[in-house]
């Protein structure tokens, strides 16, 4: 019987897994608790250890799960910012969903959009106190506006693809540009100088942490939208909030935040939040705020469970290539995974 831990489970967890391992013959173990160092124990006996974005999986944790025999680190999202790969090499296997509905994290990207320059959010509060006054609703159209789309990968792609149907002009920045792909790529300075939108869809590594800091923000043009529904170690929040002060950035819509780790998923009403950041970004009129929700449909979360639960028997059934496996072999994790035909390890 293969036992599988999940960490930091939340009730839609639960459900999706329990529903798609049903004829599985894995054994679920659903514990709400995030993966730490403290926490680490608790995957003792266990082959698999389940994990979402904000678990750490670094050099202390992979050897203390290493210790109690797990050998297998599943991630049930697709970034993997937050795992130490080139230490779980030779040790631990590492699979994640690679994709499970970039439609649903590129939608709600459009609906953050949408929600800002119309005031969606200013209006939909009005009109359930009764209050049906227009003033400081005016918004703009999208039609005829330029979108800097940074990261043209899966999300990135549908995004550009939401946007040309509302008649934007489309530039984008990718390290690594799309060939053929007819989208129009520019330097990120040229991006910043143009775009009265700009949209974050790359991954959060070392060359992209605070992509978006007081150099940046200085290039945009006034008024400049910012989107990330990506990563929040992209943008330096601090400086956010100073565009924000400045009048420079127009608005920020932010599913994602550097600190989000200890805030995001949980009830905290009631409560008084400790990060100052974060609360002055909140009480901004110009600031939206979802809780990394943009993966969250019902769609993304049977494909999520899904793929994670083939992607352990895959692990267990056969000693082929696990084709979502993240590997540190040759130093280069996403072209490793294009040229690999056999094992990590
Ligand atoms: P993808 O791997 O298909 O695309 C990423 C793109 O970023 C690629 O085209 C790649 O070439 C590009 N890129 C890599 N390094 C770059 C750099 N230094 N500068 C500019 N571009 C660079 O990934 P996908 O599926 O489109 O996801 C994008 C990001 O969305 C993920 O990294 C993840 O962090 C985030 N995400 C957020 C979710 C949420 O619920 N908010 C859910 C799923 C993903």
């Amino acid at each position: 019987m293969i036992k599988v831990a999940f960490f930091d489970t939340k009730a839609y967890d639960k459900e999706s897994f329990e529903k798609a391992g049903r004829d599985s013959g894995l054994t679920f173990k659903f514990l709400e608790t995030k993966l730490t160092e403290d926490t680490a124990e608790l995957a003792k006996g266990y082959d698999v250890v389940c994990v979402f974005v904000n678990d750490t999986v670094n050099e202390a944790v992979i050897d203390k799960l290493y210790e109690g025999g797990v050998r297998l680190i599943a991630l049930r999202c697709a970034g993997y910012n937050n795992v130490d790969i080139r230490h779980a090499y030779g040790k631990v296997h590492v699979v994640h969903v690679p994709a499970y509905s970039p439609y649903a994290v590129a939608e709600h990207t459009a609906a953050l959009l949408l929600t800002s320059v119309r005031r969606i959010h200013k209006a939909y509060n009005r009109t359930r106190d009764f209050n049906f006054s227009l003033g400081g609703l005016t918004g703009f159209d999208l039609h005829g506006k330029t979108v800097g789309v940074i990261g043209t990968g899966k999300i990135g792609r549908i995004f550009i693809d939401i946007c040309r149907g509302f008649g934007m002009r489309v530039i984008a920045y990718d390290r690594f540009p799309a060939e053929g792909s007819g989208i129009e790529y520019v330097s990120l300075d040229e991006l910043f100088d143009q775009s009265d939108i700009i949209s974050l869809h790359c991954p959060l590594t070392e060359e992209t942490r605070h992509l978006i800091n007081a150099e940046a923000i200085e290039k945009m043009k006034k008024g400049a939208v910012i989107l990330n529904t990506s990563r929040g170690g992209l943008i330096d929040a601090e400086a956010l909030l100073a565009g924000i002060r400045a009048r420079k950035v127009g608005a920020a819509c932010l599913d994602v935040y550097e600190e989000e780790a200890d805030v995001f998923f949980e009830d905290r009403s009631g409560h008084i939040l400790d990060d100052e950041l974060l609360s002055r970004l909140i009480s901004m009129p110009n600031v939206i705020v979802t809780s990394h929700q943009a993966f969250l449909t019902e769609e993304a979360l049977e494909n999520i469970a899904d793929t994670t639960i083939a992607n352990i028997l895959s692990y267990y059934e056969k000693d082929g290539l696990l084709d979502n496996e993240l590997c540190y072999r040759c130093g280069n994790i996403e072209k490793c995974k294009k040229a690999r035909k056999e094992r990590c390890f």
